[in-house]
């Protein structure tokens, strides 16, 4: 599958003054994603130069319409964006995203010609109970359209999200291997092909252990892809 793919999300983070961290990664390296506030979009796809794969960190579910405030998928595609993440846990939990919403964004973001990283994960307590496969397991058959085409997967578990908890390695590669089952079962050999990030407080000390995993195709990184030098960091020691 080749080499890890890493992925920062800036969350609700992020002004102008923040431009050269982005300018800086893509001086360093050119196989980075980042997505930026919607806000920073644009600038953020001219400080990167074509060397940081840009992104969204939600779109809406139309392409357009009497939607005040939202952002669609074909808007982040006019800006230059390659990317979208969805159903990331802050969403489902702040905004009340289902898993029925989380597909049709989905649905949206390829329609749009966009990568679309589909984010899963349980919570503490779901895992403390015994249900992470069945957690997971409904995200991944609720959530992901019936063609993977363009579709990345990102396995978060809500309680290592900003907490500086992670699960261990062998719990990061029992998920994993549980989801590449299920993709494998629902898609065949497209599922076989779909990444897998790992996502929830990867730092640049612990990246190089749990994207070691076996079907750990990378990293979705928040706190830690806010400068250039920690992102790099995680880059560099994921290799
Ligand atoms: P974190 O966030 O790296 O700050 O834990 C990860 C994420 O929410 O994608």
């Amino acid at each position: 599958m080749g080499r890890s793919l890493i992925v920062g999300n800036w969350k609700m983070n992020g002004l102008a003054a923040a431009l050269p961290e982005i300018a800086a990664m893509a001086a360093a390296r050119d196989d980075l994603w980042l997505a930026p506030p919607f806000t920073l979009i644009g600038a953020a796809v001219a400080a990167a130069g074509g060397r940081v794969a840009i992104g969204g960190q939600d779109c809406h579910a139309s392409a357009s319409g009497a939607h005040t405030g939202c952002v669609s998928a074909p808007m982040l595609a006019d800006l230059g964006a390659g990317f979208v993440i969805v159903g990331h846990s802050e969403r489902r939990t702040d905004m009340h995203e289902t898993d029925a919403d989380v597909r049709a964004k989905a649905l949206a973001g390829q329609a749009a010609g966009l990568q679309v990283i589909v984010c899963v994960g349980e919570s503490e307590v779901q895992r403390d109970a015994g249900a992470v496969e069945a957690v997971v397991g409904g995200q991944l058959a609720g959530s992901l359209p019936d063609d993977v085409a363009g579709v990345i997967v990102a396995y978060e578990p809500v309680w290592a999200i900003g907490t500086g908890r992670t699960p261990t390695p062998a719990e990061v590669a029992a998920v994993h291997g549980f989801i590449r089952a299920r993709l494998v079962a629902r898609f065949g050999a497209a599922g076989q092909g779909v990444r897998i990030l790992y996502g929830g407080s990867v730092k640049p000390d612990n990246a190089a252990l749990l994207l070691g995993q076996a079907d750990v195709g990378g990293a979705l990184v928040g706190g830690a892809s806010l400068t250039a030098a920690s992102l790099l960091a995680i880059a560099a020691a994921a290799e």
